[in-house]
């Protein structure tokens, strides 16, 4: 009778188990096309789109359902202008309702359009706590795989525990029939004793499953210290002294200002600078009011600078602003901002995202870390011949001057281009003091 009951539960438990690890594989993704799509993304698309977010361009996830009857799509991703100008009225209100940015000619195939499309409309980040069933990857386990694993362990544990109760009460009556004094009935942390003790080996892999449960958890919670912005955690986003609002000041709808009108510093110095109160008084002097704040805001400015607004004039007592640090990279690390913007030629929304256009209060919008840095100085291409570009000029120079720098160049040149990686941008020196 115990057993038939025993065969019957592990059945069941069978079932749940098998039901458990299917949830965990995703069985209606075709793997292939989504790594195919993700790749080709990456090196095209990834520049100013994001799956499942808008960026310079808007998320692709859902692109290819809204296009259904009112276009074509892969027309549009070969040459987004052409498109427009062949008269379709989708194209034209996409082209118009994104500030009339233009999105370069694509040289992708359908195929691989496709590819990209599908990938970004199954787009699940990876890492993510509840993505295991988003996009595996097959060598290493996840740790919420980890974490089902032992649930069902734990699970099983218990039935079996159980068992053993049923089993003490089975046993109690036969004993009982037999006039013999019944088992003691153990509670259920002394028969969890019990069992570990009868079976050490099972006991073993139990405790070292939870120790793995508990370190992973602890390790993903270090990795996270101190790691804000990125696809997976919450940016990181201080509130200011003053509601100054970029995508009012910066905006193109709105007043356009040029990003190095007030981080003046950018293109010529490590740092980009925060601008000082005198430099908002160029405007404020005479704006006294804004659109959502009327004068409480501004009439901080003119704390901070000792500004009269009645009389038009300075009074001389000065409240310097205390603005709260956004970025933040440990001290060990060298950044320079004129290497990027100026020699670089790198947008400033390429690092900190849309800040003209989303970000009323910034927040740090990349994360920061070392591998972001390295990614990017591996992807992107630098142009050193015939660049305008009087650095770039100079390597190349340089190099084909003797032998050996032709062969680098050539060695370089292998894959038709030079990315900064190949020119020392993964050098620990580079970056690290
Ligand atoms: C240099 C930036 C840039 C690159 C690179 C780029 N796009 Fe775009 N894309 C845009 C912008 C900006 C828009 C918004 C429309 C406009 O203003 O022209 C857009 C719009 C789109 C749209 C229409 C979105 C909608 O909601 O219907 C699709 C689809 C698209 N891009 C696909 C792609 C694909 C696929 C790639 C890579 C092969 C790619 N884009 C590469 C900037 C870019
Ligand atoms: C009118 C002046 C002004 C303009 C124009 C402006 N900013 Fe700012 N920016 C500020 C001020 C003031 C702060 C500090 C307060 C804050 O964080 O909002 C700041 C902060 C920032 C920060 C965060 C700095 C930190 O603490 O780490 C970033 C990044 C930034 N700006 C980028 C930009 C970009 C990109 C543009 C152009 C699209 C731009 N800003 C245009 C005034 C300006
Ligand atoms: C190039 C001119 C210019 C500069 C420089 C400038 N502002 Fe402004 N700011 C404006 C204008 C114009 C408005 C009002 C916009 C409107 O009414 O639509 C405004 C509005 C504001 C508002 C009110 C926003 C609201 O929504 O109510 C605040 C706060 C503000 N600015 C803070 C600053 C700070 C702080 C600085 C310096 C870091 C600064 N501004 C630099 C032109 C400027
Ligand atoms: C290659 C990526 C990259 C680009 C491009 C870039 N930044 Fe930054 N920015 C950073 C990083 C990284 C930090 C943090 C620096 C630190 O903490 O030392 C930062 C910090 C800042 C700060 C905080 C103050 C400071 O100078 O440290 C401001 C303001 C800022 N950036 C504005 C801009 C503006 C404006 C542009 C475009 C003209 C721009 N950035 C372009 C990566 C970038
Ligand atoms: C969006 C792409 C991008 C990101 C992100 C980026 N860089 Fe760069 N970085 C570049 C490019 C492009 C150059 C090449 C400019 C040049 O030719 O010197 C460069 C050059 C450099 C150089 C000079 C390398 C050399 O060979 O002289 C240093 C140092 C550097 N980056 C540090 C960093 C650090 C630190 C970070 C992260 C905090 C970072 N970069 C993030 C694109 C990037
Ligand atoms: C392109 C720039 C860049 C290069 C090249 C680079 N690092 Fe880093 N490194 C960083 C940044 C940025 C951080 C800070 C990461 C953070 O705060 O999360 C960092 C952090 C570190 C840390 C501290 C641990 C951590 O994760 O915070 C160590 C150790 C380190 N780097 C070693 C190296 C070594 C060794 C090399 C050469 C093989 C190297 N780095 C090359 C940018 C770089």
């Amino acid at each position: 009778m115990v057993s038939k009951r025993s065969t019957g539960l592990l059945h069941l438990l069978l079932a749940f188990g098998l039901l458990l690890s299917a949830n965990g594989v995703r069985a209606q993704v075709d793997q292939a096309q989504y790594d195919t799509g993700e790749k080709v993304f990456k090196a095209n698309c990834a520049s100013c789109h994001k799956p499942d977010q808008a960026m310079t361009g808007p998320m692709l996830k859902g692109a290819k359902a809204s296009w259904d009857g009112k276009g074509d799509i892969h027309a549009w991703v070969k040459n987004s202008q052409a498109y427009i100008k062949s008269g379709n009225a989708h194209a034209k209100e996409i082209f118009e309702s994104h500030n009339k940015i233009i999105m370069p000619p694509q040289a992708v195939s359908d195929a691989d359009i496709d590819a990209i499309l599908y990938y970004a409309d199954n787009f699940a980040p990876k890492g993510a706590a509840k993505a295991v069933a988003a996009a595996p990857t097959e060598a290493q386990p996840t740790s919420s795989s980890w974490q089902w694993l032992i649930i069902v362990g734990l699970l099983l544990l218990l039935v079996l525990l159980s068992l053993g109760g049923v089993r003490t009460q089975l046993v109690n009556a036969v004993r009982e029939k037999d006039g013999l004094a019944p088992e003691v009935n153990l509670t259920t942390w002394g028969r969890i004793r019990r069992w570990a003790y009868n079976n050490k080996g099972w006991a073993s892999v139990v405790v070292l499953l939870m120790v793995v449960w508990v370190s992973v958890l602890t390790w993903n919670f270090l990795f996270r210290i101190g790691v804000y912005g990125g696809d997976t955690v919450a940016h990181y986003k201080p509130s200011q002294p003053i509601a100054f609002d970029h995508t009012l000041h910066a905006g193109k709808d709105n007043l356009n200002i040029n990003c190095q009108y007030c981080h003046s510093s950018a293109s010529n110095s490590k740092s980009a600078g925060i601008p000082s109160a005198n430099v908002c008084m160029n405007c404020h002097k005479v704006v006294a009011q804004g659109p959502k704040t009327g004068k409480e805001e501004i009439a901080k400015i003119y704390a901070a600078t000792g500004w009269d607004p009645e009389k038009m004039a300075y009074t001389g007592v000065e409240k310097p602003i205390i603005w709260n640090k956004v970025h933040n990279l440990p001290d060990h690390v060298f950044f320079s901002h004129a290497q990027h913007v100026a020699v670089g030629k790198i947008e400033c929304q390429k690092c900190h995202g849309p800040v003209d256009t989303k970000m009323d209060v910034v927040e740090q919008w990349s994360p920061l870390t070392m591998s972001w840095c390295l990614q990017c100085h591996n992807e992107t291409e630098v142009k050193v011949a015939g660049s305008d570009n009087g650095y770039y000029k100079e390597i190349h120079r340089r190099l084909a001057q003797t032998p050996m720098g032709q062969r680098e160049l050539r060695k370089y040149l292998e894959d038709e281009k030079i990315t900064v990686r190949e020119l020392g941008g993964w050098e620990c020196a580079k970056c690290h003091y």
